[in-house]
């Protein structure tokens, strides 16, 4: 099977990046990240704290999280046979998914999931740790970056398109909030694999990036 990984901070265009190479090259998508904010919702449902190990780690035996891929390859996700796909794009669960990934039980418990899918299909998937922890033998793997300002100017616009109302100060403010959590963590920071190409699209559209990224693995693979 073939693995892209594709890690990198909050918002610099992972999950559109993506997906668009998974439909370009019939790859499924794979979004670890919406698995983390799974994790989060749970917590937040249970007005548990996220950052707090003890009131987040018993959760975890209740909590059962599915993905399944339509025939599109969108990704949906399941807590307990419920889908959740749209309620885990808010702030409130995004910072939640941010403090209870730096929880190692959370790690774990989520770790079979990824990798039992990389081993079936051919797929493209993002987060923060696949390329150094969860798939280290990925064909090829991108580390996507970009300034937190550019980053909280997409968010916002992202944001209004859904009809959500937040600032751009608030959203810049979690950005970098959530950058520190994901970055100083002890356990699969986000961190940049040694064989990883950086892009750092700060400066390139959203269509630039797709077409250079694609570029590149038509290169390597096809
Ligand atoms: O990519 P995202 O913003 O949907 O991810 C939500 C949070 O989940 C993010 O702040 C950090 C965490 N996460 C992680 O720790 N490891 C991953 N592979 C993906 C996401």
């Amino acid at each position: 099977m073939i693995n892209i990984a594709i890690d990198g901070p909050s918002g610099a265009g992972k999950s559109s990046l993506a997906g668009f190479i998974a439909k370009e090259l019939s790859f499924v998508h794979v979004d670890t990240g919406a698995l983390y904010r799974a994790v989060g919702y749970y917590v937040v449902c249970n007005k548990a704290d996220p950052s707090d190990p003890e009131s987040v780690v018993p959760l975890l035996d209740s909590l059962k999280v599915d993905v399944e891929y339509d025939g599109t390859k969108k990704q949906h996700v399941f807590i307990n046979g419920k889908e959740v796909s749209e309620e885990l794009r808010t702030n409130d669960v995004s910072m939640a998914a941010s403090a209870a990934s730096a929880i190692p039980e959370v790690r774990e418990f989520l770790l079979d999931l990824q990798r039992n899918i990389a081993e079936k299909e051919n797929i493209i998937m993002d987060g923060r740790d696949v390329g150094t922890v969860i798939l280290p033998n990925a064909d090829i793997k991108f580390f996507l970056s970009a300034s937190p300002e550019k980053r909280a100017d997409r968010r916002v616009k992202e944001y209004e398109a859904k009809g959500i109302d937040i600032s751009y100060e608030k959203v810049l403010e979690d950005i970098i909030q959530r950058d520190k959590n994901d970055s100083t963590r002890k356990i699969s920071p986000l961190k940049q694999a040694e064989d990883a190409i950086p892009v750092d699209n700060s400066d390139m559209t959203e269509e630039e990036t797709k077409r250079f990224i694609l570029d590149i693995i038509k290169e390597k693979l096809l």
